[in-house]
């Protein structure tokens, strides 16, 4: 083991196999949506894509209209395969049509969306993924955007999430940072690590779940820095109960209202008109963490 990996895995309680100066292959991926070079935007509106073709965008978007490849570099874990970071926009026309709740009119979304992988959401996993602003279309920080959470099968529950801004139910005060939360009915919701969220570098997540044992563990680095536990394994709901247990993940832009509540946020609250935000992400993939292996 090398004193990288022997220090970790003391701090997190965590068996790291993987630890060296670049990211290695390793350990055994259960999910890669790291996007080859050959890509275009109409990957994504196809039978190709890595992720959901449909989902979760405008009603009258399609993924095609939607993604950009940016000229930058390629974050930590995209360069290894030659994989190419992502662009995403929201606009007005961020507005989705749920089968179930109606035209979320409150809400601006363009999500990449990884479902019926029930393999991706059980077991012993490590999510990876990169981020980055683009600070010529920023964000509004008065407002709570979700960059990356697990949903619940059913839809009823947010086993987990990463996010941006001010706090949905708080003031609308610009707040460039991002924060992973806990279960989004735990009283209050956990905050398990905080950090600014810096333009111009890539902001790089692990997220290990033991989905067995309802334990997460948050890893973090910024560009080209290998991973580092900031959150060692810590109690959280990530299991459910049937049927609020399995589910699917998401990758992208939510953006919430500000003014509204955890009850009626889709339809209720502020979004001011004429907004064009984006932001970039990359080398997401998932590993097969039942061995101890994460990649760092
Ligand atoms: C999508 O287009 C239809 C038909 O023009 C329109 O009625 C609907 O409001 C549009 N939806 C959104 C979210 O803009
Ligand atoms: C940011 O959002 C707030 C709340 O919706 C709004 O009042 C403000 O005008 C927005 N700022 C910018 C720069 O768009
Ligand atoms: C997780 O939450 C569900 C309710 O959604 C509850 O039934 C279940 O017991 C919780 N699991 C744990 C381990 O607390």
């Amino acid at each position: 083991m090398s004193p990288l990996a022997f220090i970790l895995a003391l701090f997190g309680g965590l068996a790291v196999s993987a630890a060296s100066e670049s990211p290695t292959a390793d350990c055994k991926l259960s999910f890669d949506g790291r996007v080859p070079l050959s890509s275009t935007p109409e990957t994504f509106s196809s039978a190709q894509s890595l992720f959901n073709p449909k989902y979760v965008i405008g009603q009258n978007l399609t993924w095609a209209k939607i993604i950009e490849f940016p000229e930058l570099p390629p974050p930590r874990f995209d360069i290894p395969v030659l994989a190419k970071p992502l662009g995403l926009t929201l606009t007005d026309e961020s507005t989705f049509l749920s089968g179930s709740e109606g035209v979320e009119t409150a809400l601006r979304r363009t999500e990449l969306l990884v479902n019926n992988k029930d393999d991706t959401v059980s077991g012993h996993k490590t999510w990876h993924f990169s981020f980055r602003t683009d600070p010529s279309r920023p964000l509004n920080y008065s407002h709570e955007y979700l960059l990356a959470f697990h949903e619940a099968a059913d839809f009823q529950a947010d086993f987990w999430s990463v996010k941006a801004g001010a706090l949905l139910e708080g003031p609308a005060v610009p707040s460039q940072f991002l924060r992973v939360e806990g279960y989004k009915w735990d009283m209050p919701v956990k905050k398990f690590f905080e950090a600014p969220l810096v333009d111009g570098v890539w902001h790089n997540m692990g997220i290990n779940l033991d989905f067995n044992n309802n334990m997460i563990s948050v890893l973090y680095s910024t560009d080209d820095a290998p991973l580092e536990v900031v959150v060692p394994p810590t109690f959280n709901n990530i299991s459910g109960k049937a049927p609020t247990t399995l589910g699917e993940m998401h990758f992208g832009l939510q953006k919430r209202p500000t003014g509204a509540n955890l009850e009626n946020f889709l339809f209720e609250g502020y979004q001011e008109k004429g907004i064009n935000e984006a932001f970039f992400f990359g080398g997401i993939f998932q590993d097969d963490s039942s061995t101890g292996c994460v990649t760092l």
